[in-house]
């Protein structure tokens, strides 16, 4: 029986979900998964993880979690990169040279930019190919090998550059993870979340609230400003959004996630690096490339980085 090696790098939240709802598939398609979990550190260590399902049930599992330099990265079918978007360029420089020739890459992160670089990157390596994912599942870290699978959501997948994912090894993903689909246009998924994120993110991290804050009247203006923005960049990008659709779903996830704190909120709270390049910064760079004004996420961007730099210095 072929088994399929797939290696989840970077053991964050959504890292550790990944791996979880991964390695204890129960597909019962012929080829089974062999699924690792890599971390950012040289040595592979013992670690039991902890796992709270979204009905409350408490799981634990004893595994290895492999060093990023371990051997067996060479083994690996496809390796599913779930690490911060400013991580993914280091990251996948230290691993491509250790990589199967025909190893696959899928990233999921939030914002965009890093694809760009890496589509570039592997022409040199004619056998491999890159996927794109976007993921609307929550997962909180409540410690290092602690996390609770807090919202169940859709999983989008899709064909960016090189050579495709082989089709067992595309069927064997969207088995295991629950809500998992494919996109034939995965940029336009992509770009959909973009537009949540650039909503969603700066503006809950710059008024310190909920989410669920950013229904009332008050934000409408600046979210609608957000939101026409994106979809004007996106255009000049070659990727139609429609613009009540995305307004309807900018409000939906607000409601949906009333009571979350963004990613973006938290970050700012614990005074770590945010994703705001890849967000807002993704809009601004795309804007200036086209020539597009787009006041309302520059003025985004200057608010997280302002916010940032208070505890960078
Ligand atoms: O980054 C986040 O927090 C999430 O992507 C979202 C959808 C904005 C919900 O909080």
């Amino acid at each position: 029986m072929t088994k399929h090696r797939i290696g989840v790098v970077g053991a964050g939240a959504i890292g550790q979900l990944i791996f979880q709802q991964l390695s204890t598939s129960t597909s019962p398609l012929p080829n089974k998964l062999s699924v690792q979990l890599i971390c950012r550190e040289s040595e592979s260590q013992q670690q039991t993880l902890f796992f709270t399902n979204i009905n409350h049930a408490v799981q634990h599992k004893m595994i290895t979690v492999l060093g990023q330099h371990t051997p067996k990265i060479k083994k690996l079918d496809v390796i599913i990169v779930c690490v911060k978007a400013y991580q993914v360029d280091d990251l996948i420089d230290a691993l491509l040279p250790t990589l199967a020739q025909n190893c696959h890459i899928i990233l999921l992160h939030n914002g965009m930019g890093p694809h760009i670089s890496l589509a570039r990157k592997l022409s040199d390596y004619p056998q491999m190919g890159l996927s794109l994912a976007t993921t609307s599942q929550g997962a909180l870290r409540s410690a290092k090998w602690q996390i609770t699978h807090t919202g169940i959501g859709q999983t989008t997948l899709g064909h960016y550059s090189g050579l495709a994912l082989k089709q067992p090894l595309k069927e064997a993903i969207l088995e295991a993870i629950p809500n998992a689909s494919w996109h034939d246009h995965i940029l336009s998924a992509l770009w959909q979340k973009l537009v949540i994120n650039c909503a969603i993110n700066p503006l809950t991290a710059f008024y310190q609230c909920k989410n669920g804050q950013l229904a009332n009247d008050e934000y409408k203006a600046e979210i609608t400003q957000i939101i026409t923005e994106c979809i004007i960049v996106a255009k000049a990008d070659n990727v139609e959004l429609d613009d009540l659709a995305c307004h309807e779903l900018v409000y939906q996830v607000i409601t949906l996630t009333s009571n979350n704190l963004s990613s973006m909120y938290q970050d700012i709270y614990h005074q770590r690096q945010t994703e705001i390049d890849y967000i807002s910064g993704y809009i601004v760079a795309r804007g200036t490339h086209h020539n597009i004004n787009v006041p309302a996420n520059t003025l985004n961007l200057q608010r997280i980085k302002s916010l940032e730099t208070k505890y960078q210095q």
